[in-house]
Formats: C-alpha cells, structure tokens, sequence
C-alpha cells in the first residue's frame, strides 16, 4: 500500500463523569487524510482544505504524533499528509484528536500494521500537546478504536472498550465559537475537593455499571459532572438553559463535550435526540452565534478507510 484515504471521527469526550478518560465517536462528522508514503525522510503537511490548521509540522497535531510513531518505527521512507478540516478546531469535538489518531491510523496501516489500535493511542495522544500543551487519550483512543472507550492508562489491557446499549444516542450542539483546549484546562483548580471527588467517584463508577446492565435510571443518575462544569460552562454561551432544556426534555445527561464550547446530550432513543435537536436549535436562533447540530449514535465505528492503492 502507498496511499491511503481515511474518514477520521469527531469524538465527544470526558462525557460528563470521565475527565480526561472516556469519550465516543459520532457518526456524522469527521476530517478526511490522505497520507502517502514518501521518499522524503520524515512526516509533512502538502495541503490542506477546510478550516484553517498549522502547516509547520512542529505545530500540527497529525505531524507531531506521526513524528512520534517514526521514531519508534523507523520506516525507511517518508510521509506526506492531506487533511480536508471539517471539523473546527477548539470546536470540543475532538478537532485535533481526529488528525491525531488520522495520521497514526494511516501510517501504521502503510507499513502493514505492526501495531495494534491499542498501541496507536499513546503516538497519537502524543499529537495532543501541540494543541492542548497536554497528553489526553480520551478523543484519540474511540477515534482509534471507536464506541465508547474508557483509557485507565495508555497501557494495552487499560484502554477498555464499554458496552453500550443499542438505544443510546447523541446530540451535539456545536457554538462556532473558538476555545481552546489550552485555556481550558487553564482555568481548572489543580485541587478538587473531597466531596466533588466522592461524587465523581460514584457517578463514573455506576455509569460503567449503567452501561454492562443496560441500567437508563441509573445512566440518568450518574451522567453528571461534579468537578469540571462548574469551571469552564462560563466560556459556553447559553450552556445552562440548553442543558435545563435537554434535560426537561428528557435526556439521561447533558454537559459540556470535550473543552467547550460544544454541548453533548445522551438520550434513549434517536426521536428523544431529534426532539431535543429541534428545541435546543430554537435556543440559539435567538442568539447571534452560528452553530451547527448533530444527531448520532454513540457510533461503534472509529477511523474508515475511504480509499487506499
Ligand atoms: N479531556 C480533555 C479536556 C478533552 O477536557 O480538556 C479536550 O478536548
């Protein structure tokens, strides 16, 4: 193989509960890659489409992860990188984690998979500092491996995928405003304190039992954020009547996707997820914001190959 064309996934990640540690990819948007083995040592950017990303390749995201995986792999040829950007950066949707875990993904498969998904998730996560100035797993490993995945660590067997029940779906509203990640966690406390520690505790730990028992009052219940809401809902316009809005209307959770400014809500059901499509869009019509919105599955398909020679 020398080329290969790829859909790298959006991802909603920390889903409430899970800081830093679980996230999923959605269905309907992601960035296409093309990468192209080379005789030209090393990794580049030749062109990109869409929404505006670094070219200089200690900056970009896919660049500085597939670094990474070159140095550890030692090809004896080069790589060359197209991205079509679709999803906007500092959008929350895991913008850099798709051209994170993109170019890996596209790599690994050019040499003939000498690693596993698995083991992608610590070269691409590696991509995050370029934008984030931190390594976080949970958007590149579902954008790896796809459902919702929980990253105890970036060692094999701690990179757990989750059951998910089939009814499960999202909605996503996505402000077109930038934040970025790096402020983000900026403004997060370095302490939290104990009783937001034990509630936290206690709703990721019964999610994970929510979702092996197929368990939806107990989803509703633990499908909370008691630490990292509070801080960072001040950068979402409106983030407090759209999450009271989806959840009046029945949502089992509703926080903030990712770093902001994007909004996830988990439903039962698609026709929940549409109703509150229809709703929270009446919300930011009246606004001056451009948004966009999606409903999704909870989609169980991480990375697709378009197209490959
Ligand atoms: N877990 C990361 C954060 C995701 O919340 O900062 C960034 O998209």
């Amino acid at each position: 193989m020398k080329k290969i064309k790829i859909f790298s996934p959006a991802t909603v990640s920390n889903v409430a509960c899970g800081f830093d540690i679980l996230g999923f990819p959605i269905e309907s948007l992601g960035d296409e890659m093309t990468i192209s083995k080379s005789d030209n040592m090393g990794v580049r950017i030749i062109k990109t489409e869409g929404y505006s990303i670094p070219l200089d390749s200690k900056k970009n995201v896919a660049t500085v992860s597939a670094e990474k995986l070159i140095q550890y792999l030692k090809p004896d040829c080069g790589f060359d990188i197209e991205i079509k950007k679709n999803i906007i950066p500092g959008s929350g949707i895991g913008s850099s984690g798709s051209n994170a875990a993109g170019s890996v993904f596209g790599i690994n498969k050019l040499l003939g998979e000498p690693l596993t998904l698995k083991e992608l998730v610590k070269y691409a996560m590696s991509g995050e500092v370029a934008s984030s100035l931190t390594e976080h797993p949970d958007n590149v490993a579902p954008a790896l491996l796809g459902g919702l995945v929980m990253v105890k660590s970036i060692d094999e067997e701690n990179i757990i995928s989750l059951p998910v029940p089939k009814d499960l779906f999202c909605f996503v509203i996505n402000p077109k405003i930038e934040v970025k990640t790096s402020y983000s966690r900026e403004i997060l406390p370095s302490r939290v304190e104990l009783n937001s520690m034990t509630k936290q505790v206690a709703n990721l730990g019964s999610l994970i039992h929510a979702l092996h028992t197929s368990n939806y009052d107990l989803l509703r219940s633990s499908l909370v954020d008691n630490v990292i809401e509070k801080h960072r809902k001040k950068l979402i316009p409106f983030f407090d009547e759209v999450q009271k809005k989806c959840l009046e209307l029945g949502a089992l959770g509703c926080s903030i996707s990712g770093s902001g400014p994007s909004i996830f809500a988990i439903t039962k059901g698609e026709e929940n997820a549409k109703k509150i499509n229809t709703e929270v869009i009446k919300i930011y019509k009246k606004t001056n914001i451009d948004f966009s919105t999606y409903v999704s599955k909870i989609s169980s398909e991480g990375i697709k190959i378009i197209d490959s020679i």
